[in-house]
């Protein structure tokens, strides 16, 4: 069985950089990791994303988010990532179901336990070895992004990132042995050394310096 990594955090705090600088370190000693992300990395979950943050993205409740989101989960799951973990492969997933819980519960409303039970259907339980999470202040990030377009759920309100970013936390404080919580806001090498050391780590690899 191969190894399941996830990385987390607000938009705009450096998880699709860091998820780069880890997956060309990585390929650099030799370990050729499975990159996706999240909605998305499926034929019908690119169409799903399409559908929730293209050009005719139509208004839909969180309970509605939550069913999409789960729905494209459910496709990655069962076409990508457990083919690559059995066949012993390291996945890297930008983003997991720890998103729906941090933006469509502690963000919007919805029930914890009914988005733990979606979750769980969609994935049939699946649990990733490591969740990488890159903590900083959500308005912070997202300044990080002023260049950028920012997609529908980017734009919430900042009291929606402050509950986000809180429920990523306490996830992270009760399960301190999946979780490792890293201050987003260093520098990006200082970030990408904590994190490549950890996944090597997880991995049994021997502990290389971070190759930009
Ligand atoms: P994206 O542009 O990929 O943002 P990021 O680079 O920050 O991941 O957009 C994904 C958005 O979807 C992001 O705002 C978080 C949100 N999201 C949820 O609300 N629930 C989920 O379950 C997932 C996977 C993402």
């Amino acid at each position: 069985m191969g190894r399941f990594v996830v990385l987390e955090g607000p938009d705009g705090s450096g998880k699709s950089t860091q998820m780069r600088l880890l997956a060309q370190s990585l390929q650099r000693s030799g370990v050729e990791p499975v990159t996706t992300r999240e909605p998305g990395g499926t034929q019908t979950g690119d169409a799903i994303r399409d559908l929730m943050f293209g050009p005719s993205a139509l208004p839909m409740t969180p309970l509605t988010q939550l069913f999409l989101m789960n729905a494209a989960r459910t496709e990655l799951v069962r076409e990508v990532i457990r083919p690559a973990l059995s066949q012993d492969r390291l996945v890297l997933s930008d983003r997991y179901w720890y998103s729906s819980l941090a933006y469509q519960s502690a963000g919007d409303g919805v029930d914890p336990d009914v988005t733990r039970s979606v979750c769980r259907l969609a994935t049939d339980g699946l649990e990733p070895d490591l969740v990488l999470l890159f903590d900083m202040n959500p308005e912070d990030a997202l300044t990080r992004k002023a260049n950028q377009a920012l997609n529908v759920l980017d734009r919430r309100p900042s009291d929606f990132h402050a509950r986000a970013r809180l429920a990523y936390l306490q996830m992270a404080r009760q399960e301190p042995d999946r979780w490792l919580a890293i201050d987003a806001s260093l520098p990006i090498n200082q970030v990408a050394e904590q994190v490549l050391e950890t996944v090597q780590r997880l991995i049994g690899a021997p502990v290389t310096e971070v190759g930009v």
